[in-house]
């Protein structure tokens, strides 16, 4: 079975070398893998939480997609599109908003420590918190649940949410599901082996550390300048220095083959000096960064063209989200109002299913009734009645009562048949008579 990868990118910032290498790279290699069908979006409904900028929002949306598409995300192969362009999206937001526990978001990660914040700050518990960034997960375990993805590529950080998601999930099925299964429990996963790439200073690449190497920004130029300034030791050209130590090497050898790395480091054992060894590095990531930077300023410069494939995204995603909608639509009772009539065919088929009471007179004179199966097996027979009309009340009250009147009454159940079948028989034609 193919296997649905799904991953959303949050929409605020600008690419940076370290999301280029921990989150495009590997989810691009990935993408390409037979046996999986993977969709790629621009959360930007989640961006609106973390930023009330519309010109940065605007901005970040139109970078990220051409970074994404630069790096060679092909848009026929996958399915990549923005989250505002399904409105799906947000319908299911709220079928999940109805079934998931205040109690499990009142211990969101991100929720938690926007509280503990606030603690520490003196200040009320909920100062400044959104509902946006309350409800977070439910959002998010909408965009995942809407496209059944079994895989979801996340940073460790967001393995509570991916969780939530299974629970909200699990919870819908139990529900609504009638012993199927609505949604696809996803999976969360962690690329351990695709290492986070260390910023200017050592510590992890980040915008809030400001030490990031940018992706495109600033062109060849920028690329060089922040790379000179990655924090090195002090060892002079010439004497030998520890490859393993160094974040500079690190870096390197995120762009780096086998060979390449080997004769590296050995060149730094050798002596090589700091500023070389970064002159090796800027040409390296240079090579490979350089012609995505030239196809990424080309989107850049006609954004329509961007616009044009994501909305195709959009359509491609729609197709898969909006018939899977009506059905959960449908699941939870939000249905058409017709009238239910059934056909003189199922009427019918209706009736020959049903089991039959029969009265009749005996040669002896006495009068019986008994209750025979569908297909005519006898299933429970009366003893004599002297008058007809007594038969005809107990056949009343059994339509009427069903298995109730069985107590005491003048009945046996035929040989080879458990009451149960009887009472179910019974049932049955106390149903057929409402
Ligand atoms: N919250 C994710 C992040 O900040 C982005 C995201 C939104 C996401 N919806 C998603 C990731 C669905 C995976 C699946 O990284």
């Amino acid at each position: 079975m193919t296997q649905r990868v799904l991953t959303g990118i949050t929409t605020t910032g600008t690419p940076h070398l370290g999301n280029y290498v921990g989150a495009i790279r590997p989810a691009i290699a990935a993408s390409r893998e037979s046996g999986v069908e993977s969709f790629f979006f621009l959360a930007d409904y989640h961006a609106l939480i973390k930023c009330d900028d519309p010109a940065r929002i605007a901005r970040s949306r139109l970078e990220i997609a051409a970074t994404w598409l630069a790096a060679g995300l092909d848009p026929e192969r996958v399915t990549f599109y923005r989250q505002s362009d399904i409105p799906e999206t947000t319908e299911l937001n709220w079928l999940l908003t109805c079934v998931t526990a205040k109690g499990q978001m009142n211990r969101a990660h991100a929720y938690k420590a926007a509280v503990d914040a606030n603690g520490e700050a003196s200040e009320d518990p909920d100062a400044g918190i959104t509902m946006g960034l309350y409800c977070y997960p439910i959002l998010m375990a909408a965009d995942i649940l809407l496209f059944n993805a079994h895989r979801v590529p996340v940073g460790r950080d967001q393995v509570q949410h991916i969780e939530m998601a299974r629970d909200v999930a699990q919870r819908f099925n139990h529900l609504y599901g009638q012993g199927q299964e609505l949604f696809v429990l996803p999976q969360a996963e962690v690329e351990d082996s695709v290492a986070t790439l260390p910023g200017l200073d050592g510590r992890k690449m980040s915008k809030s550390y400001d030490n990031t190497v940018p992706l495109f920004d600033g062109g060849a130029k920028a690329l060089k300048e922040a790379i000179a300034r990655i924090v090195t030791d002090s060892r002079l050209p010439g004497e030998p220095k520890d490859p393993d130590s160094a974040h500079l090497v690190t870096i390197h050898d995120a762009f780096a083959d086998e060979a390449a790395r080997t004769a590296f480091h050995a060149d730094l054992r050798a002596g090589l000096g700091w500023g070389e060894a970064k002159q090796r590095v800027v040409q390296l990531i240079e090579a490979h960064v350089g012609p995505m930077r030239e196809r990424y300023a080309q989107l850049m410069a006609r954004p329509e063209q961007i616009e044009d494939i994501l909305q195709a995204g959009a359509r491609k995603a729609r197709a898969v989200a909006a018939p899977f909608l009506a059905d959960l639509r449908h699941a939870v009772g939000l249905r058409p109002m017709v009238a239910v009539v059934p056909s003189k065919a199922t009427k019918a088929a209706a009736k020959s299913e049903v089991p039959v009471f029969k009265q009749y007179r005996e040669a002896d004179g006495h009068f019986y009734f008994k209750l025979t199966a569908a297909d005519g097996a006898l299933l429970m027979q009366s003893r004599a009645f002297i008058e007809g009309r007594e038969a005809g009340a107990w056949v009343k009250r059994f339509k009427t009562e069903g298995a109730v009147a069985l107590d005491g009454a003048p009945v046996e159940v035929a040989a080879g048949v458990d009451s149960q079948q009887v009472e179910a028989a019974l049932a049955m034609l106390v149903a057929a008579q409402e």
